[in-house]
Parts: C-alpha cells; sequence; structure tokens
C-alpha cells in the first residue's frame, strides 16, 4: 500500500489486541512505527518481533503524554488506546468508572491528538490520524452508557480534528469495530445469552478478528484515502445498518 512510509506512525494501545495487529499490519506494510502503551514488556516483545519503538506512556497523564510525543518525528497516529470500563444502565453506573473510560478513551486520545498533531504540523509534511471508536458509538447498546458515551465524544473529536487539521493536509477519521474477542470483551460478549441475540440480529453473524479491523485502518492512514477525512467507518458486520 502506498504512502505509509513518510514518516513514523505511531499506534497507541500497541500492548493490547487490536493494538498490537495494527502495529504487524503496518511494519509488513514497510511502515516505521512506534508502538505505545504501558506494560513494557509487552511492548518490548511486540518491538523485537516486528520492529516496531517500544514508547510507555499513560494516557491519562497530560504530562506523560507531552514528554513521550514533544520533538518527537511522527506522521501518522492510530488512537487505539482504551477502556471498557463496566456493564451498567443509567440507573446503576459507577460515575467513577465513567470519569476513568472518558479518560482514557476520550481524552487520552484528545491529549495524543493534541500533542502529535502540533509535531505533525511542526514537520510541515500533513499526515493522517485514525481514531478507533467503536459500534458503541452509533448505537444505543445495552450495558453500554459510559463506553458509548466516551466513543461518541472520541467522535466529534474526531470531525472537529478533521475541521481542524485538514488545512494542514492532516485526514483525521474513525473506525467502529463490532466485537473482537480481546480481554477487553470476552468475559462480557462471550457469554451465550448475550452473543447468541446479537449475533443473529448482524448481517454478517459473526466476530470481527483483529485482522479484520487492523486492514481498514491501515488503508485509512495509506494514499488511497488521501482524499478521506471527517470519515466514521463501520467495521461491524453490518450491525449499524439494519
Ligand atoms: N475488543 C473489542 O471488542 C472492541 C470493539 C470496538 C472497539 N474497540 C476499541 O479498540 C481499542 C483496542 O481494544 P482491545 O480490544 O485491543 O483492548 P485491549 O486488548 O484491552 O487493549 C487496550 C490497550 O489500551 C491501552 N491502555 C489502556 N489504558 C491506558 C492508559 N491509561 N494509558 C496508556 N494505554 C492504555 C492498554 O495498554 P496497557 O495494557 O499497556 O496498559 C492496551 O494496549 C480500544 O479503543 C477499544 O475501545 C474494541
Amino acid at each position: 500500500m502506498k504512502g505509509l512510509n513518510k514518516g513514523p506512525i505511531l499506534v497507541t494501545g500497541a500492548s493490547g489486541g487490536i493494538g498490537s495487529a495494527i502495529v504487524r499490519h503496518l511494519t509488513e506494510a514497510g511502515a516505521t512505527v512506534i508502538a505505545a502503551g504501558r506494560d513494557e514488556i509487552k511492548l518490548a516483545n511486540l518491538a523485537a518481533q516486528t520492529g516496531a519503538e517500544a514508547l510507555a506512556f499513560d494516557l491519562t497523564s497530560e504530562d506523560s503524554v507531552q514528554d513521550a510525543l514533544e520533538a518527537r518525528e511522527i506522521w501518522g497516529v492510530v488512537n487505539c488506546g482504551g477502556f471498557g470500563g463496566e456493564i451498567a444502565t443509567p440507573m446503576d453506573t459507577d460515575i467513577g468508572v465513567f470519569d476513568k473510560v472518558i479518560a482514557v478513551n476520550a481524552r487520552g486520545a484528545l491529549l495524543v491528538t493534541k500533542y502529535a498533531a502540533r509535531e505533525m504540523i511542526r514537520i510541515g509534511k500533513g499526515g493522517a490520524i485514525v481514531n478507533v471508536s467503536s459500534q458503541a458509538s452509533l448505537v444505543a447498546l445495552k450495558g453500554h452508557i459510559s463506553y458509548g458515551a466516551s466513543k461518541a465524544a472520541l467522535d466529534n473529536i474526531t470531525r472537529a480534528s478533521a475541521m481542524e487539521l485538514g488545512p494542514h493536509g492532516i485526514r483525521v477519521n474513525s473506525v467502529h469495530p463490532t466485537v473482537v474477542m480481546t480481554p477487553m470483551s470476552t468475559w462480557y460478549w462471550g457469554r451465550p445469552e448475550i452473543e447468541g441475540p446479537f449475533l443473529k440480529t448482524m448481517p454478517l453473524g459473526r466476530w470481527a478478528t483483529e485482522d479484520e479491523i487492523a486492514a481498514p485502518i491501515v488503508f485509512l492512514l495509506s494514499d488511497g484515502a488521501s482524499m478521506i477525512s471527517g470519515a466514521a467507518l463501520p467495521i461491524d458486520g453490518g450491525f449499524t445498518a439494519v
């Protein structure tokens, strides 16, 4: 795929299931990748396997994000770091969990955008950002009051960033995966009474794999997507279309 070698691409959440697949796809496509997360051992293993550079920082700390990203060469970003929070209704939600979900999924992605975009603009070669949102931001899902709200906040960060960064040649898009059976989701979506009824309503009728999320993200970073900005791409087997 063309256009992936214009400069380093930062992937947050690289120590997780989907993020590590994104790092693999990007490095296999010839990109220079900075693999970010908190777990230094997982990041070091991924770096050894893929040739990516490991970079540990905490998405909830502005100082940590700033120290990690300031004065770095960055051309692209995948905001994939995320926290699933809780399964709760508006009546029984733990508001402390809400604060944490927002702190990682929305505030953390904005902090990364803030410091990465400054460097991208300074370097002046344009760029691309992909925010990993969720099907949960596009429709109401039972039990997902906090998580859905955090991803809906991220969606407006995507649109506002596309507007503000477009004049600098920086494209900003989001992807909206359905469930991938990573540790974040298996404990809930793997239950037969949850999985069965849900998959019956999805046209493709199965969960996504990590590779099926990574491949469209790589496309959105590439020159093939050079006129796409501000878009929200469902990767959900048609779930939100019906
Ligand atoms: N799995 C799904 O079904 C699904 C569906 C739709 C969207 N998504 C989204 O896809 C993304 C990746 O999910 P996943 O399933 O791969 O989850 P995962 O395996 O649990 O990975 C989560 C990643 O986020 C990082 N992270 C969490 N809190 C952080 C913090 N405070 N600072 C820095 N990094 C932090 C983790 O880093 P450490 O482990 O190093 O702390 C890890 O790399 C998330 O944004 C998620 O919301 C997932």
